[in-house]
């Protein structure tokens, strides 16, 4: 008889994410079981007692899912699962607290993608002003980039102190250089994007970064994107619906977060369906998810 396939789905927050639970399901899982208010000393423990119940040939078949809305934490949370693990006895180990490593993958992917159309550029050959950092979508956004090869800065809206903070805790985990920026006025804001060709903005939903006439002023900008679907929108002038639409008054290029919501949703399917079909067991963070979107929007 063929062996379920079974996700234990771990949050430290009261509830899992209906959204998850639900993407688990469609994407082939057998059954989904919540825990909740899971703190990170409980991970060893839950991952054992996963990976004991079943014949080590039957490790794939299991699989541990890290939510929350904290990225640090959900990449201690799979450090303590990976380290739990017994070989032979292992399971699958995913993280996308608050869907963000898949949505900084995919609106990473999408800008990677225009500045190739568009400008015959890749990453590493682009500088980028982050907005967001210090949340969970911004800083995956960040390190993604930073790992392709872009210079990155990351702007704090709240002064330098807590990006300054970020940008150290990126570089001693990736060993990616980051640099912090001071955002807490329109002037610095403006100082921010004067020398960039791409912005990418993760801000609260709801908040306004950038205005229209800003992302004007940002002379060698090339691509903008934005992931809040909720108006006002993040970057001013790029429709939800954009996908590398030109942005008035720049000769730069938009993409909204309504088209990097299909590429998101796309990439997180995409990683569920690929713990349920391989043959060895898988570990998979915003890095595994990023070489999965740049695949699905090429
Ligand atoms: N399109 C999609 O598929 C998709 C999927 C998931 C999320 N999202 C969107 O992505 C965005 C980021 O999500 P997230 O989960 O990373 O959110 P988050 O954890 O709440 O982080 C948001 C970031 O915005 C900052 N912020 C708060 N108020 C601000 C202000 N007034 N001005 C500038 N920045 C401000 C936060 O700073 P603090 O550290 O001070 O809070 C934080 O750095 C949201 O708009 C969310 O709706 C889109």
């Amino acid at each position: 008889m063929a062996a379920k396939n079974i996700l234990h789905m771990l949050t430290p927050h009261k509830h899992v994410s209906p959204f998850d639970v639900n993407m688990a399901l469609d994407a082939g899982y057998d059954s989904v079981t919540p825990y909740e208010n899971v703190s990170l000393d409980e991970v060893t423990d839950i991952v054992q007692d996963i990976i004991f119940s079943r014949p080590p040939d039957r490790g794939v078949n299991s699989a541990v899912f890290f939510g929350g809305d904290d990225a640090v934490l959900a990449l201690d949370m799979i450090d303590a699962a990976k380290s739990a693990l017994v070989p032979p006895f292992g399971c699958n180990i995913m993280a996308d607290p608050a869907g963000s490593f898949t949505t900084a993958a995919a609106m990473v992917a999408c800008v990677e993608k225009n500045l190739k159309d568009k400008a015959g550029k890749s990453l590493a050959d682009v500088s980028i002003a982050v907005f967001g950092a210090t949340g969970v979508v911004g800083y995956c956004s960040a390190v993604i980039a930073a790992l392709e090869g872009a210079t990155v800065k990351i702007v704090g809206y709240s002064g330098l102190d807590r990006v300054k903070k970020r940008a150290d805790e990126m570089q001693e985990r990736f060993g990616v250089e980051i640099q912090p920026v001071d955002g807490s006025s329109d002037e610095k804001n403006a100082a921010a994007i004067a020398d960039v060709e791409v912005i990418f903005s993760a801000a609260r939903a709801g908040v306004q970064v950038l205005s229209l006439g800003q992302l004007q002023t940002a002379k060698k900008l090339l691509v903008a994107a934005d992931v809040n679907a909720v108006p006002p929108l993040g970057l001013e002038g790029i429709d939800v619906m954009a996908n590398g639409a030109p942005i008035d008054g720049t000769d730069a290029f938009g993409i909204g977060a309504l088209a990097v919501g299909p590429v998101k949703s796309n990439t997180e399917h995409g990683l569920l369906k690929r713990m349920i079909e391989a043959d060895e067991v898988q570990s998979l963070d915003f890095r595994d998810a990023f070489q999965l979107a740049r695949t699905l929007v090429s």
